[in-house]
C-alpha cells in the first residue's frame, strides 16, 4: 500500500535514478511469471536500498527474503568487488527465477542464495555484517531481528520493510497485523538501536546498531 498521494508517488518515481534494463526486465517478468507480484520492492526502495549500502559501504550483506530477487541486486551493485551479499528465500520457484537474474548480472557474483527457512540459515552466520534487509514473513520479524543483531557490526543498519503493514498496524486484526505492530514496538523502546520510521510504500524502518 502506498501512503502518499498517487500522482506525488509517481513524481517521487519519475524523479528517482532509473534502474538499469536487466532489473527493469526482472521486474517485468516477476509481474508476468510470479504469484504476489507486488512484493517486488521496485525502483524507489531498490535504489534507496543501494544508496544505503553505498552510505554504509558496506562490504557484506544479507536479506531475508529474495523473491525474484530484485532487492538483492539492487543492493549488489553497491558492493565492491571483494563485498557478497547473502540472500535467504524458501520458494522454489523464486529461488529458480532469482537465480536466472542473478546469473545474468555483473553483479550476481557477489549473491549467495541460501535456500531454506530464513532462521535456520541465519543460524550458521557469523559476523559481522554492514547491512541487513529483513522482508519476509511478518510473524518472524522480531526472531529475525533478534538473530540478526549479533552479527551487525556496530553502526550496521537493518532496514526492515513493510512496518506500516498496509495502515493495518492502527487496528491490528490478523496475526501478522499484531507481528508487525508489536516488532515495531519493541524496536522503539530497544536502547541497542537507533531508529527512523520512513513513510515510503509500505513503510520502512532504518535501525542503526548502536
Ligand atoms: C516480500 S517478498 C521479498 C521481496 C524482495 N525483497 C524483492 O525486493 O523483490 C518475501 C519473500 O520471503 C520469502 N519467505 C517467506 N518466509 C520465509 C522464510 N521463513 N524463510 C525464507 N524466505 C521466506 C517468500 O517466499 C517471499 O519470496
Amino acid at each position: 500500500m502506498d501512503f502518499v498521494n498517487e500522482d506525488i508517488d509517481n513524481y517521487a518515481y519519475d524523479h528517482t535514478q532509473i534502474e538499469d534494463d536487466l532489473l527493469w526486465r526482472l521486474e517485468l517478468e516477476t509481474y508476468d511469471q510470479l504469484e504476489i507480484p507486488q512484493m517486488l520492492t521496485g525502483r524507489i526502495e531498490g535504489r534507496l536500498l543501494k544508496m544505503l549500502a553505498q552510505l554504509v559501504e558496506a562490504k557484506r550483506i544479507i536479506e531475508i527474503g529474495t523473491f525474484g530477487g530484485y532487492s538483492a541486486l539492487s543492493m549488489a551493485e553497491a558492493l565492491p568487488d571483494s563485498g557478497y551479499l547473502i540472500t535467504c528465500e524458501m520458494d522454489p520457484v523464486a529461488i529458480q527465477f532469482a537465480q536466472r537474474f542473478f546469473d545474468e548480472s555483473p553483479h550476481g557474483k557477489k549473491i549467495v542464495l541460501k535456500e531454506g527457512p530464513a532462521l535456520d540459515t541465519l543460524k550458521t552466520l557469523t559476523g559481522s555484517f554492514d547491512m541487513a534487509f529483513i522482508d519476509a514473513d511478518k510473524e518472524n520479524y522480531l526472531n529475525y531481528y533478534e538473530a540478526l543483531l549479533p552479527l551487525m557490526r556496530p553502526g550496521g543498519l537493518i532496514v526492515v520493510d513493510n512496518v506500516l503493514w498496509g495502515g493495518r498496524v492502527l487496528n491490528p486484526q490478523e496475526t501478522s497485523d499484531h507481528a508487525i505492530h508489536r516488532f515495531n514496538h519493541r524496536v522503539k523502546d530497544d536502547h541497542r538501536v537507533e531508529k527512523v520510521m520512513l513513510t515510503i510504500r509500505d513503510g520502512v524502518s532504518l535501525l542503526r546498531k548502536r
